[in-house]
């Protein structure tokens, strides 16, 4: 007899062990206690022992024989389990919970500016990213060759067509569809040849716009001043800076308090106490005229600014590209 029955043993649960299918563990099961396997073939061997040793040895391969008809039993149903999909399921393993999606802080805040104007009774536009020379500059009073147009670091297309640099052709467009009185909010992406701390080559602004008979610079202050007491709170104070843009006359700056000192001067707000937020003014005459608007009946005021400036001034952040790094550590906080 060539091996001991130990070592029929532990080949035969090896190859149960290696094998992971059924066909597999079956060719097991046949080649070592099948009707010719080896289990077989060493009881039939048995007569070659002395005859003391008969009745021990019978008995052990029998014994192997049940442990390996059970070790294929449980390899069996195993693998029909694995089939069915419910095996290996660790209970005590933390549960995968579902991700839940929101939205970008940039368009929540844009949301949030929206709102506030919606209450005001503004109505909501959009159009173009790409726009034409026309309304990106001519329309609001830029005139050709006029050095106000390197104020925006223009992306061209081609000679008449850009990437807008603002929302305000949004102003000329949504005049020349409606007729006043007109109460308009009109968010979306701008771009502009411009990338450091503070400037993206693409970011969003909010434009507004009110034309009707009588509107004057003070409803401008008073909307103005509603929107920054909702936007930040109530104690945040607020100046008009003159200023100078084409499309508007006469044109002011709106700062806010800073948000961090409180006007008392810090690095944030470079030690002046404000911050610079929008761009605003009385709607410049020529642009009624260049809408059809009788320019000697209405007056209107416009303001635009940018939400990612809201947002960093909102929640202290101090640089503009965490907006657009798409880490989910940054993103997650809003
Ligand atoms: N379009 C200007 C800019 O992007 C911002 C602006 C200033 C918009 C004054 C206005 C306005 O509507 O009246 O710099």
């Amino acid at each position: 007899m060539d091996k001991s029955i130990e070592d029929i043993k532990d080949e035969a649960l090896k190859a149960i062990d290696a094998a992971d299918d059924r066909q597999a563990v079956e060719a097991v099961s046949t080649r070592y206690i099948g009707r010719k396997g080896v289990i077989t073939q060493f009881l039939r061997n048995l007569s070659n022992l002395p005859k003391e040793d008969r009745p021990g040895a019978g008995k052990r391969a029998n014994q192997v024989k049940e442990l390996l008809q059970k070790a294929i039993t449980d390899a069996l149903s195993a693998i029909d389990a694995r089939a069915a999909g419910d095996i290996e399921i660790d209970v005590s393993l933390p549960g995968r919970s579902a991700q839940r999606g929101y939205l970008h802080p940039v368009t929540q805040v844009t949301h949030q500016i929206c709102d506030i104007f919606r209450r005001l009774g503004f109505d909501i536009a959009e159009g173009p990213e790409v726009e034409t020379d026309y309304y990106n500059f001519q329309a609001l009073n830029f005139p050709k060759d006029h050095p106000a147009r390197d104020m925006q670091d223009t992306f061209f297309v081609s000679d008449t067509v850009v990437l807008r640099t603002h929302t305000s052709p949004l102003q000329i467009r949504t005049m020349e569809k409606y007729k006043p009185p007109l109460r308009i909010i009109m968010p979306g992406k701008v771009f502009r040849c411009d990338s450091d701390l503070t400037h993206t080559p693409m970011f969003n602004q909010v434009e507004g716009l009110m034309v009707d008979e009588h509107i004057s610079l003070g409803d401008l202050k008073g909307i103005l001043t509603v929107f920054v007491h909702e936007m930040f709170d109530e104690q945040t104070g607020l100046r008009f800076r003159p200023s100078f843009f084409p499309f508007t006359e006469p044109s002011a700056e709106v700062d806010i308090l800073c948000v961090i000192c409180r006007g008392e001067g810090c690095r944030v707000c470079s030690h002046s106490g404000w911050l610079e937020i929008l761009g605003s003014g009385m709607v410049h005459p020529a642009l009624f005229e260049n809408v059809g608007y009788e320019a000697d009946r209405y007056t209107g005021f416009a303001f635009g600014m940018g939400v990612e400036r809201i947002a960093m001034l909102k929640y202290g952040i101090d640089d503009i590209r965490k907006f657009f790094e798409n880490d989910m550590r940054f993103l997650g906080q809003f």
